[in-house]
């Protein structure tokens, strides 16, 4: 099975800068991109889990939903103030590429403020015609960031391995965890774990402040199965730290 994170025919990365690899940016945006992968890629089958009518289900997925799309924000917001500007000035051979991610960055922006005023009157209603209208809008964005959250790590993040030093490729990361009150990181930071190969969730662990790491191994996994087994009832729950 090729990886989902493989370059496509016509596709070319940003010109490496000289230099040794100098952070682990590639590996950290790997393991976050999962997470928002499959996140859209459920999106719209979430919607239509709920009966039209069926408000305690719609405002109960909605919520979920509209979390989703809070971290999203705040990922690209991170990286439009801590790492674009500085790829754009360090290795300003990639100012074509930056300048294309920004515009994925935008398109999303649009989508995601498209979504939220159908996404409100949804929870509120369960009525068919919103149901049907926020599906639809979660598949366009799910397919936008099909490509973005793939070329992001496929064609910029080897540059940024060579300018960015580990401190600052992690202060990206810092900047999400660090926006989401302790609460809410407790709570969906299972979801974010069983996105991810094991390895790679015992390398996300340590990104965590210590003081969620221990309210997820004393809640938050139990938050996790409950909340995934509501979400998608009968399927096996996958498996996290
Ligand atoms: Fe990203």
């Amino acid at each position: 099975m090729t990886d989902f994170f493989t370059m496509q025919p016509g596709e070319t990365a940003a010109p490496l800068p000289p230099g040794p690899v100098l952070c682990t940016g590639t590996a950290a945006m790997r393991r976050i991109h999962r997470f928002f992968l499959w996140a859209y890629g459920e999106a719209p089958g979430l919607v239509r889990s709920a009966a039209p009518g069926d408000t305690a289900r719609a405002s109960y997925v909605g919520e979920v939903l509209g979390n989703f799309d809070k971290v999203l924000h705040i990922h690209h917001e991170g990286e439009d103030l801590l790492m674009y500007p500085q790829l754009k000035e360090r290795a300003p051979a990639c100012a074509l590429h930056v300048g294309q991610m920004l515009e994925q960055h935008r398109q999303v922006t649009q989508r995601l403020q498209a979504i939220e005023p159908v996404r409100l009157r949804w929870m509120q209603t369960a009525d068919e015609e919103s149901g049907a209208e926020l599906a639809a809008r979660y598949e366009d964005l799910s397919g936008v960031l099909n490509v973005h959250l793939r070329r992001e790590v496929t064609e910029m993040m080897p540059v940024a391995d060579r300018v960015m030093t580990e401190k600052e490729a992690a202060a990206v990361g810092q900047h999400g965890i660090q926006e989401l009150d302790k609460k809410f990181l407790v709570g969906y930071l299972g979801m974010v774990l069983a996105t991810n190969p094991r390895e790679d969730q015992v390398e996300l662990f340590k990104e965590i402040p210590a003081p969620v790491r221990l309210a997820y191994k004393l809640v938050g996994r139990r938050m996790y199965r409950k909340q995934y087994a509501a979400l998608f009832p009968g399927r096996p729950i996958p498996p996290t730290l």
